[in-house]
Order: C-alpha cells, then structure tokens, then sequence
C-alpha cells in the first residue's frame, strides 16, 4: 500500500480511477467491459429494498481500514464469487451454506439488482455485493490466505483472439488465487467455451499450488444463464475443481 501526502496509507486507484501522469485515464486490460446501467422496474424495486443492508457501495472499499467482516456483521469463512451476473448461482448455493460469508463481484449493477430479489427469495442472509473489479479487489484486499473458496461460473470467454488477454484466467491470476486462498481451499470454475476450458486445465494445472483438474458436472450449482446461452448453442459445459495445497 502507498501513502497519502499526510502518511496515510492509500489503496491502488481501482481500474477507471488510474490516471497517467498528464491526467489522461490509464488504458487497462480488464477481464469486462462496461455494460448498460439503466434498471427496470423489478430491479430497482429490489435495489431500493436491499441495496443498503447487502450491497458495498464501491468507494468503501478505498478506505484502507475497510473491513469486510463489518459490512456481514460477523466473521466466517469468505466465499467469492466473480462475476455472479443475475445471481442465480448465488442465491443458491448461498442458501444451503449459511455458516459462510458469500461476496459476490460484480461489476454489472443491473445484475446485482436481479440478484438482490433472487436472494430475498431464497431468503439468504450470508451475500454481500460489491461492483469492483474482483482482480483489483482479490489482490488489494483480500488478505493471504483470507479466501476459503472461489467461484467462477462462465467468465467472459472473450474468444476472438486478439481480446484474449482481457480473459480472466491467467498464470498470473491463477498465482494470486492460489496465495489467496487458505490451505485446502477451493477454486471452482465453469465454462462453456471447449478453448477456455483448456486454457483453464492448462494454467491451473501449471499451478504448482493448485491440484486438481475437469470434474463432473457440480450437481449443487444451478444452470445459470450463460450456462442456458451456451447449452442452447450445444457447446459442451466443462467444470474444474482445484485445491490449494
Ligand atoms: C458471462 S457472464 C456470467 C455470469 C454468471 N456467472 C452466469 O453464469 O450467468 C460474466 C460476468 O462476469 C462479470 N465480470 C467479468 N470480469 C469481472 C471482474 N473482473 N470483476 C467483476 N465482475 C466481472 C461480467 O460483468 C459478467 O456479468
């Protein structure tokens, strides 16, 4: 962490916040592009009903004593999952796993609203939100060691070829999950992209902290939307379980 001109300690600026040195924005190479903000009238009907009590607004996470524990009123054992979308896979899993805390990343605000009812419905108490890029938020944030289990459900597969550098599964992501996650800690991932897949098995398996590798189908994890996209298109649904050692 920096400092502040008074010697506060200061987080990294947050990917659209980084500016050069003549004050133009950085250019980054993010794993998402900005997506319409607009809601319709459920999901603001949700965001004014639960927005307050389950949604981290994004500049709290600036402060360099934010503290996530606070924010679930309680400590447990973190779950993320990045790029929860409409929240399907969340409100569900969520659900049967209420001695964990789940935050969900994602920067989409219009699918943290839709997630916000799927919750209420499944009447979860355990999800908090939050719209910051999770690669900043893993790396800036969350402490070593601080993460119990990773989901990642149908990551942007970004399949033309010069955009493949804005996908999320990297060596250099796959390292700092593996120093994120506790010993024996999970990093579950699923795609419906046959070449993400085997980039996936490729730099997981690469990882010299990680084992693991293709599994079955999770049963728990419920048919989310992209998995419904992909599934319409007959492409094949691969899922990966890894273990931190
Ligand atoms: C293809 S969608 C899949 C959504 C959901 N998991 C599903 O299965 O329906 C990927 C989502 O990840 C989000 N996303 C991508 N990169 C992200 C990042 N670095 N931080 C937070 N969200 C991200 C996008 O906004 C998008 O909604």
């Amino acid at each position: 962490m920096s400092h502040s001109p008074s010697g506060e300690p200061v987080r990294p600026a947050r990917p659209h916040h980084k500016l050069t040195e003549d004050g133009r924005r950085m250019r980054e190479v993010l794993s998402y592009s900005r997506r319409g903000s607009r809601f319709t009238p459920r999901q603001a009907e949700a965001w004014e009903a639960h927005h307050e009590a389950w949604v981290i607004p994004d500049e709290a996470v600036d402060a360099p004593d934010f503290d996530l524990s606070t924010w679930f009123g309680r400590e447990a054992p973190l779950v993320i999952e990045i790029g929860s979308g409409v929240g399907e896979a969340t409100a569900a899993l969520a659900a049967t796993r209420p001695e964990v805390n789940v935050l969900a990343l994602e920067v989409w605000v219009p699918g943290v609203a839709d997630s916000l009812w799927r919750c209420a419905e499944a009447g979860t108490e355990n999800v908090r939100f939050c719209s910051v890029d999770a690669v900043w938020f893993l790396r800036n944030v969350v402490a070593p060691a601080g993460l119990a289990e990773l989901w990642t459900f149908f990551p942007d597969p970004w399949h033309k070829k010069k955009h493949n550098k804005r996908r999320l599964v990297t060596p250099e992501f796959a390292s700092l999950v593996a120093e994120r996650l506790a010993p024996g800690g999970v990093w579950r991932l699923a795609t419906d992209w046959a070449e993400y897949a085997e980039q996936m098995l490729e730099v997981l398996d690469a990882a010299p902290e990680l084992t693991g590798g293709q599994v079955e189908r999770w049963d728990e994890r419920p048919v989310t939307k992209f998995e419904r996209k992909g599934l319409s298109k007959d492409r094949q649904i691969t899922d990966l379980r890894y273990v931190r050692s």
